[in-house]
């Protein structure tokens, strides 16, 4: 891959720096590199679903040159998302470059895990400091249903495959819906305390159509989970955070945390510090509206000029909303569905 040189020194102005209308400081980029995936969960994607044409996606260096030049403009922490991120191909070579870059706080992974036991000693080797895992339960029929295809033998490989390559603070992803595994979360909770694994619930957000589920009956609220574990577990509230969205307790005896995502009850949009690249080039200003950028346009117009790109992410720094106008009870107002951003 071309440009690799390191970057040793991030000590960007404050002009340079990455501040939107609202005071909020950018720190944080999500990058999806693809929006295939090899599951179709019930919640992200609708049974048929059109995935951009493999010609218009950025390419490993294109990626790349966007993830240095957002380091440069103050950015400390790169997720990977999908899609499903290993399925694309040659992907460990990006993990390889981004890897390099100094100024790199945390630079971490969303999966479902499939692809993990090919994987993770070369993505642990490329210097990637956490890994989250989707996984929504724990029974083999539930997990088939859910993922639409899937079986869980395979995430659970994965899991043991991240753990065997010495990634330390693992996080699960659970989706949590009523009727579907809303009973699973004790259980969820002991399988992440007994491998020394964090766990994050999620609130499902309403992008794109989906027919599987009514999204307002499916709902179960973070508070919801919480008195449910507080049943058999006692919780702490700490202040800790990993720089996402989720709030997190500390459970008392136990290494393990336990994270609330709750855009729904517990809104934290007001201390957002993330934007989201899709896999064809658009900068996302905002997981919950269309407000974006078309960088892919900007980058190829100058391949050899980072500057131009650097004005535009700037720029798109007075387009970011406020925030997420999520509602369960209507219709998304957004068609995109989550496998085009990687959440
Ligand atoms: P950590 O670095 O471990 O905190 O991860 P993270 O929670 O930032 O990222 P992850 O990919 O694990 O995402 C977990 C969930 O948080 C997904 O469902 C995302 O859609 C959701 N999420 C992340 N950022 C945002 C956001 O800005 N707004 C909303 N509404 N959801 C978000
Ligand atoms: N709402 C909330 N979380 C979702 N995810 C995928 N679709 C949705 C949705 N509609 C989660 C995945 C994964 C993370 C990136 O986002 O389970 O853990
Ligand atoms: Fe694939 Fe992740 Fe979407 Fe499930 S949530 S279909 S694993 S991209």
């Amino acid at each position: 891959m071309e440009d690799q040189h390191n970057i040793t020194t991030h000590n960007p102005s404050a002009s340079q720096r990455l501040i939107d209308r609202f005071g909020r400081e950018i720190k944080y980029l999500r990058i999806s590199v693809t929006d295939r995936c090899d599951l179709r969960c019930v919640y992200c994607m609708s049974e048929e679903m059109q995935f951009v044409p493999r010609s218009q996606l950025l390419t490993l260096e294109e990626l790349y040159r966007i993830g240095k030049t957002f380091v440069e403009l103050g950015v400390n922490k790169i997720r990977i998302t999908g899609g499903e991120p290993l399925t694309r191909r040659n992907i460990i070579q990006l993990f390889q470059s981004l890897g390099q870059l100094g100024g790199l706080r945390d630079f971490t992974l969303t999966t479902n895990g499939t692809q993990l036991p090919q994987h993770a000693a070369a993505l642990k080797a490329a210097g990637v400091t956490r890994i989250n895992i989707s996984l929504d339960t724990l029974q083999p029929d539930r997990f088939h249903a859910i993922t639409r295809t899937g079986e869980l033998q395979r995430t659970l490989a994965g899991i043991d495959a991240a753990l065997d390559a010495g990634f330390q603070r693992i996080k699960i992803n659970a989706v949590i819906l009523k009727h579907r595994n809303h009973d699973e979360v004790v259980d969820l909770v002991r399988f992440c305390q007994e491998r020394g694994m964090d766990i994050s619930f999620i609130e499902e957000m309403p992008l794109g159509v989906i027919n599987e589920h009514d999204r307002a009956e499916a709902y179960y609220s973070s508070d919801q989970i919480l008195h449910d574990l507080q049943q058999v577990y006692s919780l702490l509230p700490t202040t800790e955070t990993t720089g996402g969205p989720s709030r997190y307790y500390q459970i008392c005896g136990s290494d393990t945390r336990v994270g609330f995502i709750s855009p729904h009850s517990h809104n934290f949009c007001d201390s957002c510090n993330r934007v989201r690249m899709t896999a064809e080039g658009r900068l996302l200003l905002c997981l919950g509206q269309e407000h974006s950028m078309d960088l892919r346009r900007v980058l190829r117009a100058h391949p050899l000029d980072d500057e131009p790109l650097r004005a535009a992410i700037i720029e798109s720094m007075n387009i970011k909303p406020k925030g997420h106008d999520f509602d369960l009870t209507s219709q998304p107002v957004l068609f995109r569905h989550m496998n085009a951003t990687g959440g």
